[in-house]
């Protein structure tokens, strides 16, 4: 079998739910299991906080059928509505929380014949300029939603920017923003992601939508995941499958972009892009072999990558490697690579074995 597994850890994910709940005292919690469950696999997300979480928030229907049929009971949340006007027919089915994020969404949801009211999110655009009405359209269509028969709870949702830049100007208009249309009636509100559940209590509002924290990265750029006291969930673990010298002015790998300037030795290991391991990592990005430090060595290839295990005398095939994980923080490979922990756990990809500890 490959030596390539990518260990999920449920417990850690629980203790990082119970971080964002500590961190919103009192408030009520969407758990944001989107693009299965941000890598880590939905069904054993959602199963593992089937007793703690407040709802699930996801980015479409399929996501969000897949959370219904392990949760009778969830309030699950659809952060981007519905896509089409056939949708929201599903949508009361299923007995979702939709968010309404534009006119042709709401003239939709306002022409359709549903079984049951929906609890509605309108969502506010307060600077993002993704999705949302504009305070003024939120002010037109408010009316129109509240005495709607397909609308439940009307609620207010939006979404930072930039709550990762701690002070950052735009976190100050878009919370002024949310708080300038809090005259009109809705029954929840919710603004905050992870950045914002950790540093923003102000915006913390009815719900929160933690997500990057529930599985132990950061959302900051300049804070680690231990740090704000989270625990990383997924483990993503190799093995050393080969080990060579390499002479003085040969070349590893393709593109022979790697050359030994010292008498080299050089580990080949079990996880290549085709596993999600970023292409664009650079030489030097941080590996673990045994247990200790490596560089990675040249480009990395579909299904291997190399690393220079010069100054690793004892290192030896069979060896255990950690590309990322409980001793080598996500964040970290990421910010090699240019890129943030978000997209690197989202993108191991579905050969790669999931394997849970709860
Ligand atoms: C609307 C919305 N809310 C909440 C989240 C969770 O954000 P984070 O993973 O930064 O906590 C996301 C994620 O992109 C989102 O799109």
């Amino acid at each position: 079998m490959r030596p390539l597994v990518a260990h999920v850890d449920l417990a850690a994910i629980r203790h990082n739910y119970a971080v964002a709940k500590r961190c919103a005292p009192g408030r009520e919690a969407f758990a944001v299991v989107k693009a299965n469950a941000y890598g880590h696999g939905a069904r054993e997300v959602v199963s593992c906080l089937h007793d703690e979480a407040d709802g699930f928030a996801v980015a479409c229907l399929e996501e969000a059928a897949e959370v219904r049929a392990l949760h009778a009971g969830a309030r699950i949340l659809l952060l981007e509505g519905c896509f089409e006007p056939a949708e929201y027919l599903i949508a009361a089915q299923l007995r979702l929380d939709v968010a309404v994020q534009g006119p042709e969404q709401a003239q939709a949801l306002l022409a359709a014949q549903l079984p049951s009211a929906l609890n509605v999110w309108m969502k506010l655009d307060t600077g993002m300029h993704r999705l949302g009405f504009s305070p003024e359209a939120l002010r037109d269509w408010h009316p129109r939603l509240r005495q709607a028969p397909q609308v439940a709870e009307l609620n207010l949702m939006s979404h930072f920017a930039n709550a990762d830049l701690r002070g950052d100007e735009l976190t100050e208009d878009q919370v002024a923003c949310f708080l300038s249309v809090l005259d009109l009636d809705f029954d929840q509100r919710s603004l905050a992601n992870s950045a914002a559940v950790l540093t923003i209590p102000a915006a913390h509002m009815d719900w929160v939508r933690p997500g990057i924290m529930l599985y132990g990265a950061t959302p900051f750029s300049d804070i680690g995941a231990a740090e704000l006291g989270l625990r990383p969930a997924m483990s993503l673990e190799a093995q050393l499958i080969a080990v060579r010298e390499v002479a003085v002015g040969e070349s590893v790998g393709y593109g022979a972009t790697w050359v030994a300037e010292r008498p080299s030795r050089v580990g080949t290991v079990s996880c290549g892009y085709a596993d999600g391991y970023p292409r664009h990592a650079p030489s030097g990005t941080p590996v673990l072999v045994g247990g200790q430090r490596a560089a990675l060595a040249g480009r990395v290839s579909m299904d291997m990558l190399a690393v220079d295990l010069t100054d690793l005398p004892e290192a030896a095939v069979g060896d255990r490697v950690e590309l990322w994980g409980v001793n080598l923080p996500v964040d970290e490979v990421a910010a090699h690579a240019g890129t943030i922990g978000y997209e690197l756990l989202t993108k191991v990809t579905a050969r790669v074995p999931r394997r849970y500890r709860s």
